[in-house]
Order: C-alpha cells, then sequence, then structure tokens
C-alpha cells in the first residue's frame, strides 16, 4: 500500500511516495540517491546504515520509510553542505576510518555523541569507556577503532572547531567522510535490473531436473540461467543453481518461486574428522573433476586418498628427516617434548561491503564491469579471455571498495553472474549478495585440526618440530598452514604437511595473511610450551637457535619493551580477574609485481598520478600520492589520484601485501621524470631556474614561488615507469606465481607481546593491551600503515577469541546468518595497542620497503594463547578460545 510521507531531509522539505513496507534506508538511497548510509547487516546489529532523526541516531535499515513522517532528517551528506563537521575533520586528520563503508554510520553515531557530550560537558575530552558506550552500536570490520577513538575525543574537546581542514594522509578521505563516496553497490546504471541467485537447499545432492521456462515468462523478469555445473553436483548448502534478473528485487524473488527443480538428494560429510574417515561419503568419487581451489596458497601436485588430499611439495620445510626423527627419538611425557592436536576455527571476511557487480553490455564485444574487487586490471584480463573479446574493450571498475581482506582477489561468482545475466537480459544487471549469502557461499579462512610436536635439548639448543594441518576448504583445496609456518624461523629444523579435506561445505577463500595465524596459534604456542617446560624464559629460547637478522632485531625490541619487562614467568591462580603476558612472532614474504607501471602528470591544475590498482582500505591511492608528494614536496592530499579501472596503467591486484612495494617505486620514478621535464619547460618557457625544490614550490633565482604559479602556462607533461626489479639476482624471484608477482628476497618480520585479563568466574578474555614491532622496511605513509596494523591485531582478536560459526549437524546449513549471529569486535573490545615500524633491513628494495597487511595479522592468535597461559597456566589447544573452554581449562591447570 502506498504511503505519503513529508518530511525535512538534510535542510530541504520533501514530500515522498512510498510503499508502507519501504525502509527509510532504501527511501533515502533508492528514492532521493543518498548513497552515504549503507545497507551493510540489515539487523541493526552495525549501524552502517545510521541516519539522524530529529538529532537522535536510528538505524535506517530497520526504520520504516513512514516513520520519517514530520522529522527532520540529517544524512551523512548533510553535514558537509559547507565544509566539514567537526566531527568529519576529525575523522579525517586522525584516519579514522579505512575502506570507508561503515564511516557515514560512524559519523552520525559520533555526531549525536559529540552534540550530547557538549551539552552536558561542554568542550572536554571524553575517555574511551564513554566513548565505546556510546558508539557501541556501531562496528567497523576493517576494525579503525583506534582512529574514531582518538577522533571522537579530539572533536569534543575542541581540536576542529575551527580547524575544518586538517591535513590528512588518506587521500581519498574526504568523500569517504562525506558519504560521496561511490561503491559497487551504489552505481545505478540507466535501466539497470536486479538480479538474484537461486542456491541449493541441500549439501549433497544431484540435480535431475530444472525447468526455468516459468520463472523466464514471469512478470519484469529479463534473464533466467542455469548455473548448475556441467556434471549436476551440488555439493553443499547454498551452492548457485540458476539465477534470475527482473526489473525490482520484488519481481526477481517471485520469479525464483517458479523455478521447477528436482534433486536425488545425497548423503552428506561435514567436518574434518568425519570427512577423514574410512567409507565417508566421498566428494569427489570422480578424480577427473576440476576441484574448486580455495586460493590459500599454491595448489602443489598432491594425492587423494578418500577425501583427503596429501601435497606433496613444501617450500618451507627445512631438514624434514632431521627434524621427523628428533621428534620421533624424545622421550614421551619428557619435559624436552611437547607434543598436541591444535584446532584453529573458520573465520568469515563479512566485509561490510558484500560481494558485488554490476555488468553492462555496452555492444556485443563491449562489456563494463563495476566490481567490488581486489583485482581489476587481473579481473578485465581474465573476463577477455574468458568471453574472446579484446583486452582494450573490457573495462572493471572499482572506484571504492568496502573492504575485501582476501575473499574478492579472483574472479568471483558475483561477477561472472552479473556478466551472464546482462548478455541475456541485454541490459545491466546488479548482482548484491545478502548478509546471509555472505556468510554462507563467500569464502573464510579455512579451520584445520594440526597435529603437531616439537623438541630441543635440555639447554634449549638444536630444535625442530613436525607440523601436520589437515584444513577444510569446504568442497575445494589449497590449504597452506604447515608450509606457511615454515615462513618464520630459519634455526629450527621443520617438517612439514599440509592436507586438504574436501567435505560438503562451501569453499573458503584466501583470508589476510593465509594460513599464518593459524600456523602462528600452533607453532608460538608450541615454542612457548617448551621453553616453560625446560624452564627458559620464551624468548632467551628463541635467541638460542635464530640469528636471522630480522629476528635479532626484534628480539632487541623486544628485550627494551616496558610492556614485556613487566612479564612474571608464573601464571596468577587466585582472584578473579588473572593478568598475563605473551609473545609471539610471524613472518609474511616480500612480493611484488615489477611489471607495474605508474603515469604521473604536471599541469596547470598541479599533479596527478594513476594506475589501475584499486583501494580496499588498505590506503594504495594515498600510497601513490606520497610518492608523488614525496618529489614535489606537496602535502599528498593535494595530489590527484585516479586509480580502480582497468582501463588505466598495469597495476597489481591487491593481496599478499604486494601493492605498496610495486607501486610506490614506479610512482616515485615517474614523479622524477615529471620533475625533470618540467625543470626544462620552465627554463625554457619561461625563463626560471629551478635551484631547489622546496616545501610547496621551488626556488627559483633566491625567490620562492608555489607550485600554482610555476605551473601557470605550463603544457601538460606526462611521464610514466615501470616498477622493475629489485637490484641483484633473485633465483626465488623466477618462481611463476602468477598475476606478474614475484617472490622477492627477504621476508617481513613482526611480533607482538599482548597483555590479557582472563575472569576465572566466567571464564571470559579480555585483551587489554598490545605492543608490536613490524620489521618491513621504509613505510611510505605512516598513517594508513598503523591503522593496517591496529585492523590487523583487531582482527586477529576476533579470529582468536569472538568469530563462531555454527553448523546444523543434521542438515547441514549454517546457521550463521548475520553480524547478530557472527560476533565481530565492537569498539569496546579494542586494546591499548603500540606499534613501531622498524624501517630498516630492506636497502636492497627499490624504495627500501615491503608489505605489510598480512603480516601484521599473524602473530596475533599466537600472543594470545601464550598470554592466556602466563595468566592462568593452562593452554588453550582450541580457538575460538570460548568462555565455557576456558573455564574448563582452568579446573584442569
Ligand atoms: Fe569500517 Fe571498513 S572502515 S568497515
Amino acid at each position: 500500500m502506498p504511503v505519503n510521507i513529508s518530511c525535512n531531509i538534510n535542510g530541504k522539505a520533501q514530500r515522498l511516495d512510498a510503499e508502507l513496507e519501504t525502509s527509510a534506508l532504501e527511501l533515502l538511497r533508492d528514492q532521493l540517491g543518498l548513497t552515504g548510509a549503507k545497507l551493510v547487516c540489515g539487523s541493526g546489529a552495525c549501524g552502517a546504515c545510521t541516519i539522524l532523526v530529529d538529532g537522535a541516531p536510528r538505524c535506517s535499515c530497520l526504520l520504516p520509510a513512514n516513520h520519517l513522517e514530520g522529522r527532520t532528517i540529517i544524512t551523512v551528506e548533510g553535514h558537509a553542505e559547507n565544509g566539514y563537521h567537526p566531527v568529519q575533520s576529525a575523522f579525517l586528520a586522525h584516519d579514522a576510518l579505512q575502506c570507508g563503508y561503515c564511516t557515514p554510520g560512524f559519523i552520525n553515531s559520533g555526531i549525536a555523541f559529540y552534540n550530547h557530550w557538549r551539552e552536558k560537558h561542554g568542550k572536554s575530552e571524553p575517555g574511551r569507556t564513554e566513548i565505546a558506550e556510546g558508539l557501541a552500536g556501531n562496528l567497523c570490520r576493517c576494525a579503525a577503532y583506534d582512529g574514531i577513538y582518538r577522533a571522537i575525543a579530539a572533536a569534543c574537546k575542541g581540536d576542529f572547531d575551527t580547524n575544518l581542514n586538517p591535513a590528512f594522509a588518506r587521500v581519498d578521505g574526504p568523500e569517504k567522510v562525506k558519504g560521496t563516496a561511490k561503491y559497487t553497490t551504489d552505481v545505478k546504471l540507466p535501466g539497470q535490473l536486479v538480479g538474484m541467485v537461486f542456491r541449493s537447499p541441500h549439501p549433497h545432492a544431484r540435480v535431475t531436473r530444472l525447468d526455468l521456462s516459468k520463472a523466464q515468462s514471469a512478470k519484469g523478469v529479463k534473464a533466467a540461467i542455469s548455473q548448475v555445473n556441467p556434471d549436476n553436483m551440488l555439493r553443499y548448502m547454498g551452492q548457485p543453481i540458476a539465477a534470475i534478473a527482473a526489473e525490482t528485487a520484488e519481481l526477481a524473488r517471485a520469479a525464483m518461486k517458479l523455478i521447477e527443480i528436482e534433486f536425488e538428494i545425497l548423503p552428506f560429510v561435514q567436518g574434518i574428522e568425519n570427512a577423514r574417515k574410512a567409507g565417508a561419503v566421498l566428494i569427489y568419487p570422480d578424480k577427473d573433476t576440476q576441484v574448486p581451489v580455495a586460493s590459500e596458497g599454491p595448489p602443489f601436485p598432491a594425492s587423494w586418498e578418500g577425501n583427503v588430499r596429501k601435497t606433496s611439495i613444501s617450500f618451507s620445510a627445512s631438514n624434514a628427516g632431521k627434524a621427523a626423527r628428533k621428534v620421533s627419538e624424545a622421550l614421551p611425557g619428557s619435559k624436552n617434548l611437547f607434543k598436541a592436536r591444535f584446532e584453529t576455527p573458520h573465520q568469515f571476511h563479512t566485509a561490510f561491503e558484500p560481494h558485488c557487480a554490476v555488468a553492462w553490455w555496452k555492444t556485443e564485444t563491449q562489456l563494463e564491469v563495476h566490481a567490488s574487487t581486489q583485482a581489476v586490471k587481473w579481473i578485465g584480463e581474465e573476463l577477455a579471455k574468458r568471453y574472446g573479446l579484446n583486452e582494450t574493450d573490457v573495462e572493471v571498475k572499482a572506484a571504492y571498495v568496502g573492504g575485501a581482506f582476501g575473499a574478492k582477489l579472483g574472479l568471483t561468482r558475483d561477477i561472472l553472474t552479473a556478466i551472464d545475466l546482462a548478455r541475456v537480459a541485454k541490459a545491466p544487471v546488479s548482482i548484491v549478495y545478502s548478509r546471509a549469502e555472505e556468510l554462507s557461499d563467500a569464502g573464510y579462512r579455512p579451520s584445520a585440526l594440526i597435529d603437531f610436536a616439537i623438541t630441543a635439548d635440555a639447554d634449549g639448543l638444536n630444535p625442530a618440530y613436525t607440523l601436520d594441518a589437515y584444513a577444510s576448504s569446504g568442497n575445494a583445496i589449497g590449504s597452506n598452514i604447515a608450509d606457511v609456518s615454515g615462513l618464520t624461523y630459519t634455526g629450527i629444523d621443520k617438517a612439514l604437511q599440509d592436507y586438504d579435506v574436501v567435505s560438503n561445505f562451501s569453499n573458503a577463500s584466501a583470508f589476510r595473511g593465509p594460513g599464518g595465524p593459524a600456523a602462528c596459534f600452533v607453532l608460538e604456542q608450541g615454542i612457548d610450551q617448551l621453553a616453560y617446560q625446560i624452564g627458559m624464559d620464551p624468548l632467551e629460547f628463541r635467541r638460542k637457535w635464530e640469528k636471522d637478522e630480522g629476528f635479532l632485531a626484534l628480539f632487541k625490541w623486544v628485550e627494551a619493551s616496558p610492556l614485556w619487562q613487566s612479564r612474571t614467568a608464573m601464571a596468577i591462580k587466585s582472584g578473579r580477574f588473572s593478568k598475563g603476558l605473551g609473545l609471539a612472532f610471524g613472518g609474511w614474504m616480500h612480493l611484488y609485481m615489477p611489471s607495474a607501471v605508474v603515469v604521473v602528470t604536471a599541469d596547470e591544475s598541479g599533479f596527478s598520478v594513476s594506475n589501475a590498482v584499486q583501494d580496499m582500505g588498505q590506503g594504495s591511492k594515498s600510497v601513490l600520492a606520497a610518492a608523488v608528494a614525496e618529489v614535489f614536496m606537496v602535502p599528498a592530499q593535494e595530489v590527484r589520484v585516479i586509480a580502480g579501472s582497468s582501463s588505466l596503467t598495469l597495476g597489481p591486484a591487491s593481496g599478499g601485501s604486494r601493492t605498496a612495494a610495486s607501486i610506490f617505486p614506479a610512482a616515485k620514478e615517474a614523479a622524477g621524470k615529471v620533475l625533470e621535464a618540467l625543470k626544462t619547460a620552465l627554463t625554457k618557457d619561461k625563463g626560471m631556474t629551478v635551484d631547489a625544490i622546496v616545501e610547496g614550490g621551488i626556488r627559483s633565482n633566491g625567490a620562492f614561488v608555489p607550485w600554482k604559479s610555476a605551473l601557470k602556462g605550463i603544457a601538460t607533461i606526462e611521464e610514466k615507469a615501470e616498477r622493475g626489479r629489485n637490484a641483484g639476482f633473485n633465483p626465488m624471484g623466477l618462481l611463476p606465481l602468477g598475476q606478474g608477482l614475484v617472490l622477492g628476497q627477504g621476508r617481513g618480520y613482526g611480533c607482538y607481546v599482548i597483555e590479557v585479563e582472563v575472569d576465572r568466574l566466567l571464564g571470559k578474555v579480555r585483551v587489554t593491551q598490545v605492543e608490536g614491532a613490524m620489521r618491513i622496511g621504509k613505510v611510505h605513509v605512516k598513517a594508513n600503515a598503523l591503522s593496517q596494523c591496529h585492523g590487523g591485531i583487531i582482527q586477529g582478536i576476533g579470529h582468536a577469541l569472538y568469530e563462531n560459526s555454527a553448523i546444523c549437524p543434521s542438515t547441514g546449513n549454517i546457521l550463521t546468518r548475520g553480524l547478530e549471529d557472527y560476533r565481530i569486535p565492537g569498539i569496546g573490545d579494542v586494546p591499548k595497542m603500540k606499534v613501531d615500524f622498524l624501517e630498516e633491513g630492506f636497502e636492497f628494495v627499490k624504495e627500501k620497503g615491503i608489505g605489510l597487511a598480512e603480516l601484521c595479522t599473524v602473530p596475533v592468535a599466537g600472543a594470545i594463547g601464550n598470554a592466556i597461559f602466563n595468566a592462568v597456566g593452562w593452554r588453550p589447544l582450541r580457538g575460538p578460545i570460548l568462555p565455557q573452554d576456558v573455564l574448563e581449562g582452568i579446573k584442569g591447570a
């Protein structure tokens, strides 16, 4: 039933028509184009859709549109008509955002808090507890919480009452804090249809009949396509069967009910233990079936036995035979041996912008795709191959990406579905996964059972370990937990074995630091336990045998850490709350793309830089700007950045911590070339000599000339540069990694000292302090790098303590369907954090720096495990570390 609504939105009187069931969010986004507020959870759990209604923050996804009648509404776009609100300025200055998808909601909740605080307390600084309580209704998956705390405190204190245009590092921050950044979910092309996917209701079945004819001829339907695999098999609940494109979501939903389908329902198997059993239901009885790759690691050659696939190569094992022998010769039960089975959980990416795409065949041979992706260029190339098109006739755009964390690295099914539907419908089609689809068919970090044993001599020398990881990537393969464990220490012998155990569950996909957090949870706790057993300090134990200079630098840093110095060796076993400190280290590869090409331009309007690279919140646009800013000595925010389109010059996918190391050197070299050309042009065309480049301009004939004047009347100068390889020969760099990627020399190393508080009565664990150091060479944009580390730490805390999913054992159905069920860390879970960068050790790398985003999450869960042991004398072998397990464990400690 249609209703008429009169209200005031962002200072303008509006009369709007809506259906009774329309939400306020739909009204604002669909009718008024106010796309700042975002739909993320749809259940009031995350606050990304927060608007101000008569000054109060409200979740617009739950608010019926007709409740806006007679109200005054402010959306995020409404604060910035004449510049920024102080809270928006503070978010920019304190880098209180990454991907920006949650930011409009946080800005509105933050402004409501700010108004309330000012009214009650005047210009004064609220504490973290007050801010956490005020913003408890908002979540941020990138975990930019530390910046949010700082921004809100500073705004309330009055730091931005007049300083409304502060300096900032994140160059796409302004659009994000104003809500004008257009993500794929905000794209609306003329005639755009709504696509939807019809999914398997069974975890294991064969499709025996599929008839789409009635759905195809239903009202408003423009395309209906089958997505059944050639073998007609359905191997997980939620697997796509068909897709529909219709004029509206309601019409698409109605058409889905008309799909006629029959199944042969088959027995299913889930869980690593069950799938490994002799006689278990076989997922791939036909060994010629093409098995999906989960992209956690390269799918090395392997052999199959039942549902278990055993890889035959390990890149990181060292003296494997010797390690296995040492472990098997150690006396069972002796203090020189620690042996245990660990269990690590699934972790769902839950990026706030779901998997989504809008596809449009401009002609039969020209394709435009807007996608929430980590790899515009690579996807463009793959699409050209798949559809037989010229690469220049395919454009993939990702202007803004609302988080990804690895799940959007490949040519994902949402993109292909939108393209295939658009081709049949002859119109643009959007696919936007619901939160339930995101949690059931969009990837996750694989879970694993890990058999681990470690030994060393009584004096701590000659250590060795064996690690056998049985990972579940659903019905996909490619896990690499064991192999990644070897990325850490060089001074320890190790035998490593990875297994994939396939089952009737959806496919995993790469997740930040693939394999790393699980490997570290096991290895770092194993080292800590063995040190404890042989009566040695855990740092001293590592010092005995690890001589890698990267680690030695970190060991020194740990020794100097006041937090580590405050550690006592003994667990406190009385009283309700016990505090403990844990230490863990991690390593990550140095990856880069030598063929990346960056273009830099100077013209009358200033400097600009372009590359295809996409920015999902990690700050790649800021890295490009920083390189140019460094050369011309201008603020990075003044450099125009053009990125996120496959039509631009070759740029890296954003994954594996390859981005900054690929684009910064090329951008800096291109900027240097522009500078040289500019000097010549200034002399030739304007008779100016350039004595020096100084802050904001040049020194010419002893006088300062700002760039604005120097560039006036200058013809456009454009230069490009290829990243190229680092100096020296690196045999590992010849490994064919795909996507133009090269394995560089050396590794990034990181460590955390983590303090936890264990509630012995309720079993709850709270991380209270984190201090860390990352040794990755030169850091190009400090504020963004720090925010990355904070995000990595908090996602690691979520993985270790909170993020849990449930599956119905009798139906195989995933019961965790939304953010109200899947608990990710909120602002109140954020500890005090301090991270130092050790900017050395990569002098042989162009521009001296390597990537960070994976490394900074790897050691977290291991350090938490060690801190819990230090606090209560019980070691968690299973994650997430739930209160009931803690209570059980403490009882036996
Ligand atoms: Fe908050 Fe990405 S910045 S979800």
